[in-house]
């Protein structure tokens, strides 16, 4: 009886969910790797690294970057944090890092500023049983998920359609049952 009370207070509370999420800390592109890297399960790791994201932190030392910058009177964007809040996943959470944490600021827009943050689902046996590890921590990412960054906050912000734009960025798995 106390346990479905304490359940039901954690799951109607704000707070309770917060602190939940503030719970999971981020463990950085190169753990989830170690497995995400076969052909078998998909080379998500590949399909990342050459993608738009992994690239987030570098471009922020661009040209282009620049000049955005200066035009908002930010001499290094590389350092600014309102610009690396969307461009790199490491900026923006390093106060919820593992211990053990392979995060690096170069790695841009990592996997876990979609998927949430993996101290607590990376486990072999949670990965393979969705409902738990989304109750781990896991995030399937929706619309919603790409919004926290692709929105009007943005400086160069282009039109973002989700099916396209999701469809540009795909890493499934070959034998999705
Ligand atoms: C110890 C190995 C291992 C690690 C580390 C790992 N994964 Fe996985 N992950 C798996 C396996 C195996 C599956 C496939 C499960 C299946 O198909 O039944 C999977 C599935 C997934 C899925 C699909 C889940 C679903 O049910 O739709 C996502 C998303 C995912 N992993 C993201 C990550 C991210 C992000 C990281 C790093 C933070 C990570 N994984 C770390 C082994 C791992
Ligand atoms: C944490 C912030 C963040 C999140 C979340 C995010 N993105 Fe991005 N995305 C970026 C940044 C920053 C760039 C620009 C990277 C560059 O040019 O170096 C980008 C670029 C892209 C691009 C290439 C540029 C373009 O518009 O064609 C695509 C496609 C894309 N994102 C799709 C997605 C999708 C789909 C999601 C959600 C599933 C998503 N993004 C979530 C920050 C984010
Ligand atoms: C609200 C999130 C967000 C913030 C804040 C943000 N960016 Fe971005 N940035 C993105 C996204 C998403 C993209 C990719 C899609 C786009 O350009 O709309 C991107 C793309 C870029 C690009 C590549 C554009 C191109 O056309 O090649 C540059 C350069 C850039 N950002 C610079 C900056 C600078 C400099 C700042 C800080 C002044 C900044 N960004 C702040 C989200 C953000
Ligand atoms: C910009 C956001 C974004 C980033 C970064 C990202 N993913 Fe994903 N990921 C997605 C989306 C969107 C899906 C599709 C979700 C769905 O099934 O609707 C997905 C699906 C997956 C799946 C399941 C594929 C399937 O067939 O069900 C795995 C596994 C996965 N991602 C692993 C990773 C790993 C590992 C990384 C980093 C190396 C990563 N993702 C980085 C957005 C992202």
């Amino acid at each position: 009886m106390f346990c479905r009370v304490l359940i039901l207070i954690i799951l109607f509370s704000g707070a309770g969910l917060v602190r939940a999420q503030d719970s999971h800390k981020y463990i950085g592109a190169k753990k989830c790797k170690t497995c995400h890297k076969k052909a078998k399960i998909g080379e998500q790791f590949k399909v990342w690294q050459e993608g738009p994201h992994a690239g987030a932190f570098k471009t922020l030392s661009s040209e282009k970057a620049l000049k955005v910058a200066s035009e908002r009177g930010i001499t290094d964007p590389s350092k600014a944090g309102e610009c690396l809040k969307c461009h790199s996943t490491y900026a923006k959470h390093k106060d919820q890092l593992d211990k053990k944490t392979k995060l690096t600021l170069e790695e841009g827009v990592s996997c876990e500023s979609c998927h949430g943050p993996g101290s607590d689902y990376k486990k072999k046996k949670i990965m393979k049983d969705q409902k738990l590890a989304i109750s781990k921590g896991l995030i399937i990412p929706d619309e919603k998920t790409c919004r926290k960054c692709h929105n009007e906050n943005s400086p160069t912000m282009k039109e973002f359609d989700f099916e396209k734009a999701k469809d540009k960025i795909k890493h499934p798995r070959p034998n999705k049952k």
